[in-house]
């Protein structure tokens, strides 16, 4: 936005209404925000008059919260406050959820699923020509190196490009009966779909729930993380620019609490897309519940590397030590428990520790193998972990470092190997979401077994042997939403079905299996006799 349009939201002088401003090109917003990274002058935490701050877009046009407030946006890499994001109140929410409906009943609910496609072909195609700025705005929100921002905001394009392309080609079957009644089963959309995002992968995650949802049809409402709305705001923006009607999209920023909350309450929407904690996947189940719609929720893992004595070391050490370190760790698919055969043990924990030692974390824009965390909180989680493991004398066999010239008020941690690590300890049972990888042994076949099913997740597996017929037996053990063989993540994999067995969560997304999860059949029996 332009100065001229910029709210003031700070105290109580927006308070009574909200204000609407014309939306300016996303171009304009886009090469703002990247002066404004140029020129901020690290402004202490606390003070919030002089940032650009980022309205809701609900309808089609910018507005502030309705209680004027804002919150400071902060990168991660220094600590300081960059921006402001509106903090989105219930009364938002209810204004996005009306705006969603009235889009599904009108403008957007009448396009056909090959028009709803080219218009996500073309936001994806408006994302790859925005992909550095976009790329360089998350990584200064999230503390993402930049080019794993790079990664995200080419993935959220390829998610476009897939479910964009998959709009026209769902479709439903019909089914044999009564000779004189023909029967259709109609895929539907749900209606009003509400997505609850987190910090990790913010554009990764909106592209495959909200792609997913508007390429069936669906109007959507999206509450971004509060630690990392920006992009997903021009992104949303680019959506007006390239034609989507108003109202298919809203973004609504705030707290989880409030907005986030208000979200997963309301009766006007149809379902819910969550990726988060389990804690507050519990939560917004329960919300849910109350007004009797469906809920996907993809709420993390403790997910297991299984090395057989006779793996290909070479190919899988980068492969195993990218899937813990991988955006700090904090990923919900992280590898973040390596479990060895005995007889290989110190060979493998051996060159995987010689890795760790050369890892850096750093600032964001000098594209190490590791940026900061997201905020203090998961940085005294990781810390806590770490802590644990040594009050409890488990042996730390390498660090990396933290570069000499990260800011002292970013959250850095260094990334850490952990030797010899019991099944039960919790740095083993839970999930620190940080770059903490623990080593176990296992003895045969079915202790892997059972150490690699023996945590209350189960997301993600990957099984390392060249003994093919045994990895295939114990793959097909894994209790986990995708399990990998002699490979891990397999560069995120947008066609490939993903989501959790136990605390994991349930529900499906990505690939077909996620474009189905956004829609419900009906049935519809025609007599002819
Ligand atoms: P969180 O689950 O609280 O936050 C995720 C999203 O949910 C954010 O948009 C937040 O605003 C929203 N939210 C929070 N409370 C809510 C509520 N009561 N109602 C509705 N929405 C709500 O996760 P948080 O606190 O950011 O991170 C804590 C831990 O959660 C991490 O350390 C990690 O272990 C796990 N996590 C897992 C993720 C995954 O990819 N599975 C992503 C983020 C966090
Ligand atoms: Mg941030």
């Amino acid at each position: 936005m332009s100065t001229a349009t910029l709210q003031k939201t700070n105290g109580k002088s927006s308070a009574a209404r909200p204000k609407q401003g014309k939306l300016p090109s996303a171009k304009a917003k886009i090469a703002k925000a990247k002066d404004e990274r140029i020129d901020a002058k690290s402004p202490s935490p606390g003070r919030t008059d002089s940032f650009p701050i980022e309205q809701n877009i609900i309808g089609g046009r910018m507005v502030a919260s309705a209680s004027g407030e804002t919150l400071p946006v902060i990168a991660p890499g220094d600590g300081n406050v960059f921006a402001e994001i509106a903090s989105g109140t219930a009364e938002d929410i209810s204004r996005a959820v009306t705006a969603a409906r009235r889009a599904f009943e009108g403008g957007w609910g009448r396009l056909t699923a090959i028009e709803r496609g080219r218009l996500l072909l073309k936001l994806s195609q408006a994302v790859l020509d925005y992909a550095s700025d976009l790329a360089a705005l998350e990584s200064r929100d999230t503390g993402k190196p930049i080019s794993q921002g790079k990664a995200d905001v080419t993935a959220l394009a390829r998610y476009l490009e897939y479910y964009g392309s998959a709009a026209d080609k769902l479709h439903g079957e019909t089914i044999p009966f009564l000779n004189t009644h023909l029967v259709s089963i109609l895929r539907v959309p749900h209606g009003v779909t509400g997505h609850i995002i987190p910090w990790n992968y913010p554009v990764q995650i909106f592209g495959r729930s909200v792609g997913a949802a508007l390429a069936a049809g669906n109007a959507c409402v999206v509450k971004p993380a509060e630690d990392a709305s920006l992009s997903i705001l021009k992104v949303a923006r680019l959506a007006l620019e390239v034609g989507f009607p108003e109202g298919a999209m809203n973004i609504v920023t705030g707290l989880g609490r409030t907005a986030g909350a208000s979200l997963a309450g309301h009766p006007g929407v149809d379902f819910i897309s969550f990726t988060g904690s389990p804690q507050t996947g519990t939560f917004i189940q329960s919300a849910a519940a109350q007004n009797h719609v469906g809920v996907t929720l993809e709420l993390g893992g403790k997910s297991a590397q299984v090395v057989f004595a006779d793996a290909d070391l070479e190919s899988l050490m980068p492969v195993v030590v990218n899937a813990i370190i991988q955006n700090g760790g904090q990923t919900c698919s992280a590898g973040s428990r390596l479990l060895i055969e005995r007889s290989a043990y110190e060979r493998v924990v051996e060159a995987v520790g010689k890795r760790f030692a050369a890892l850096r974390a750093g600032p964001p824009e000098r594209d190490l193998e590791l940026g900061p965390m997201i905020n203090a909180a998961q940085k005294r989680r990781v810390e806590t972990y770490l802590a644990a493991a040594s009050e409890d004398h488990l042996e730390t066999v390498a660090s990396g470092t933290i570069v000499k010239d990260a800011p002292k008020g970013g959250y850095y941690v260094p990334p850490t190997l952990i030797g010899q690590a019991p099944a039960t300890h919790k740095i083993v049972q839970e999930e620190v979401f940080g770059p903490v990888l623990t080593a176990t042994t296992f003895d045969d076949e079915a202790d892997a077994i059972r150490l690699a099913n023996g945590t209350p997740y189960g997301l993600v597996a990957g099984v390392w042997s060249r003994d093919a017929k045994r990895s295939l037996r114990v793959a097909r053990k894994m209790r986990a939403g995708q399990v990998f063989v002699n490979s891990y993540g397999a560069g995120g994999g947008i066609e490939l079905p993903f989501g959790g067995f136990g605390r994991s969560g349930h529900g499906r997304e990505k690939g077909f299996e996620g474009l189905r999860e956004f829609t419900t059949t009906q049935t519809l029996v025609m007599a002819h006799g």
